[in-house]
């Protein structure tokens, strides 16, 4: 059942600030005495005590390998089952569908491999120039096997993919069709359950890149019916480890490349020698802070998955009201461009992360600038880099990215503001 219709349509959407930030000790830092402004949550966020407690404990009490006859490594498979369970719960399906990895990246990569194996001269792979590189390159290599790659244009003006050439791209030939749910560097939201619907139509699966995306907004795998989806935990609250979906007839028919002794039963297939298992145990705590989030936005919330969706309404709003404030203070300082969405009525079509240029001032000296005042900002392309040579400012030092997330405050905001105000002159 897709999460939206178990959640309680009571549902408040009143995010706890205080409390939120209460869970992240790393907020409390300062840098020269000022107060952390974490705005690099792109590039990776901040996890609560628990996630460090769970990490922690795993290490102290059960540090053992997986399949051994003896109490902790018992309790390691135990473990890793709950883990996979709660981000199941997270993604809306069902735990064997669910393969744990590295990163978002080399689970990537290894699923470009296993379905290059069945393709070849003539078959066509659609990717989009907004896409991180970690859901181009990968598919990109098929190349080498004859595949034939066809990049979707975005559209300059407010760096929005192009449905119409991306509607064109996708013909008889198409086998797959790989897009970004958002961007993670000009915060577009892309109409995924469309491209979903288009790649199907085609007869082509769908590999959906929601490494940015799942921070700001609901991954509901059932509904969207893609084939794959694929994210990163250090993205959303966990550790640094990543997490693919892939339906569970295409993980079972797929042959990856895999050692012997792995078996052929799913996810194992998919997971090769030993996972990353302190972080796994991080996982499940971190699923664990969303359900609470969301049990405080609205205590009559009944089931886990319904608090998830309660926890994502109320980080909405929040980041709403952050995305208001921040784009009209930019806006209103001389010299100072956004690329993307900026016209507030189409703020459902983005999430709360900038990228601006400011005349006579490079990305870097910028992010350096407000480092020093305490303000995690990023500089570059952040492996966006189609995306920073069409509109060209690869050779230029790329963006300033400003990435809010749900921990985040208004006045963090205000101040931000103020520093660039000074810093500019
Ligand atoms: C949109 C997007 N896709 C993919 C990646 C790559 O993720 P990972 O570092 O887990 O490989 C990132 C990382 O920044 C990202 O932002």
């Amino acid at each position: 059942m897709p999460i939206a219709e178990q959640a309680s349509s009571l549902s408040s959407k009143t995010l706890d600030l205080t409390w939120v930030r209460s869970q992240f000790p790393s907020l409390a830092q300062t840098v020269h005495g000022q107060p952390a402004v974490f705005l690099d949550g792109p590039g990776g966020t901040q996890v609560p005590q628990r996630v460090i407690d769970a990490i922690a404990d795993y290490l102290s009490r059960n540090n053992a390998n997986t399949g051994g006859a003896y109490h902790t490594s018992r309790n390691t498979d135990r473990m890793i089952a709950e883990a996979r369970q709660a981000i199941g719960t997270f993604l809306n399906c069902d735990a064997e569908e669910i393969v744990f990895g590295p990163n978002m990246t080399t689970l990537t990569f290894a699923m470009s491999r296993a379905l290059g194996r069945e393709l070849g001269p003539g078959d066509e792979i659609v990717l989009t120039l907004l896409d991180h590189d970690a859901n181009f390159s990968p598919w990109k290599a098929l190349e080498e096997k004859g595949v034939v790659i066809r990049a979707v244009k975005f559209n300059e003006a407010d760096c929005t993919l192009d449905m119409d050439d991306l509607a064109a791209k996708i013909g008889k030939r198409t086998r797959l069709v790989a897009v970004g749910y958002a961007s993670n560097a000009v915060g577009t939201i892309n109409n995924v359950a469309e491209v979903v619907r288009l790649a199907r139509q085609a007869g082509a699966l769908s590999y959906i890149d929601a490494v940015h995306y799942a921070p700001h907004g609901l991954l509901d795998v059932r509904a969207l019916d893609c084939d794959f989806l694929v994210s990163s935990t250090y993205k959303f609250f966990g550790p640094h480890m990543g997490v693919l979906y892939g339906k569970r007839e295409h993980l079972k028919r797929l042959r990856p490349y895999k050692v012997r002794p792995n078996t052929d039963n799913i996810p194992n297939r998919w997971e090769w020698g030993t996972l990353n298992h302190e972080c796994i145990a991080g996982i499940k705590a971190c699923v664990d802070y969303w359900e609470e989030l969301g049990r405080r936005a609205n205590p009559a919330v009944a089931t886990r998955c319904a608090a998830i969706m309660t926890a994502h309404e109320a980080i909405h709003e929040h980041e709403r009201k952050m995305t208001e404030k921040i784009v009209a203070g930019l806006l209103a300082i001389p010299g100072l461009r956004i690329y993307g969405i900026t016209d507030p009525r189409r703020f459902e079509e983005r999430c709360a992360t900038f990228v601006v240029r400011i005349a006579g001032h490079t990305p870097l000296e910028l992010a350096t600038k407000l480092g020093e005042r305490g303000f995690f900002t990023w500089d570059g392309n952040y492996y966006a880099l189609n995306l920073t040579e069409q509109l060209d400012v690869e050779r230029l030092g790329g963006f300033l990215r400003i990435g809010l997330v749900h921990y985040n405050t208004m006045e963090e905001v205000a101040r931000l503001l103020t520093a660039l105000r000074e810093i500019v002159g």
